[in-house]
């Protein structure tokens, strides 16, 4: 179905597998095309309620963009590619449904903005995490210089996108970039348990979660609307008592059974 994907449906849980093995599944074009693509079939497919998005092979989850893509280009093409870029990040980013990364080996330039633009991350044991851009003249243009930042801290930042260090899983772990280290072998059952977990709780309120949460590291005024994150938080618990899942949810605690969410 997709050229430089794979995908699997289990449990609701859509598995989404960058597969260039050979090239460290670097994203070139079509993989651009083929993730804005999955990304419809997220948002649009009720069968799925969450997704992972990891690489192909032992060695990478995602080496960068294509390099060999951006020889000769101009300005305006520059441009162009970093703002296609931003928005399929971005649609990543605001996915009503969890969208997590499972970050199994290099995640470098464009990689690691992809990691980053997931709602979470977990990786394995021998993971690295970079952006290298300054080595070819350039800088992260998918959202890296914002996303960044906002993971890590400024000072961070600054000097991973100046040195173009790689880190480490543990210094990923310590520096907030990820939030579990695993081993290979464990990295997509850890992933799954916890989208199982999260699975069951109401859609509903994952969404407002996610975009409430948006609010507060996203200063773009067309995302927020001229909103504070404070006032976006009130009107969004507000929503809530007047939802079914709310009611469900209450009303299960009070019976002392589990509830059974529906999403409306
Ligand atoms: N774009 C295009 N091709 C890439 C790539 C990228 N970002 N990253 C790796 N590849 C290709 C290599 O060119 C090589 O292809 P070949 O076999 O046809 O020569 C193949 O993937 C394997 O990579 P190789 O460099 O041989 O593996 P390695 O283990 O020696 O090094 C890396 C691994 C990740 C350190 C190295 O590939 C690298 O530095 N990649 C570029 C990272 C980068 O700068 N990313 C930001 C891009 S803006």
């Amino acid at each position: 179905m997709y050229s430089t994907l794979l995908t699997t449906l289990e449990n609701n849980i859509l598995t989404i597998t960058i597969n260039r093995p050979e090239k460290l599944n670097a994203l070139n074009q079509q993989v651009m095309i083929d993730l804005e693509q999955v990304l419809n079939e997220v948002y649009n497919n009720g069968e799925i309620k969450s997704a992972i998005i990891t690489g192909s092979g032992e060695k990478a989850f995602v080496a960068g963009a294509d390099i060999t893509e951006f020889n000769g280009l101009t300005k305006e093409q520059g441009i162009t590619i970093a703002k296609k870029g931003q928005d399929i990040f971005f649609k990543i980013e605001n996915s009503h449904k969890p969208i997590v990364a499972a970050v199994n080996g290099f995640a470098l330039g464009g990689g690691c903005e992809l990691a980053m633009a997931c709602h979470f991350r977990l990786c394995s044991d021998n993971a690295k995490f970079g952006q290298p851009e300054v080595n070819l003249g350039l800088i992260p243009g998918y959202g890296g210089t914002q996303r960044l930042t906002q993971l890590v801290g400024k000072g961070k930042a600054m000097e991973l996108m100046m040195s173009g260090a790689l880190i480490n899983a543990a210094e990923a772990l310590q520096s907030g970039l990820v939030n579990y280290v695993t081993t290979p072998h464990e990295l997509l059952l850890k992933t799954k348990e916890i989208l199982t977990l999260i699975q069951n709780k109401s859609p509903l309120a994952l969404a407002k979660i996610i975009d409430c949460v948006n609010v507060a590291v996203i200063s773009d005024s067309a995302y927020t609307n001229g909103k504070s994150g404070y006032d976006k938080e009130i009107e969004s618990f507000g929503d809530c008592f007047a939802s079914e899942d709310m009611k469900e949810g209450v009303t299960a605690f009070l019976e002392k059974r589990a509830p059974v969410f529906r999403g409306k």
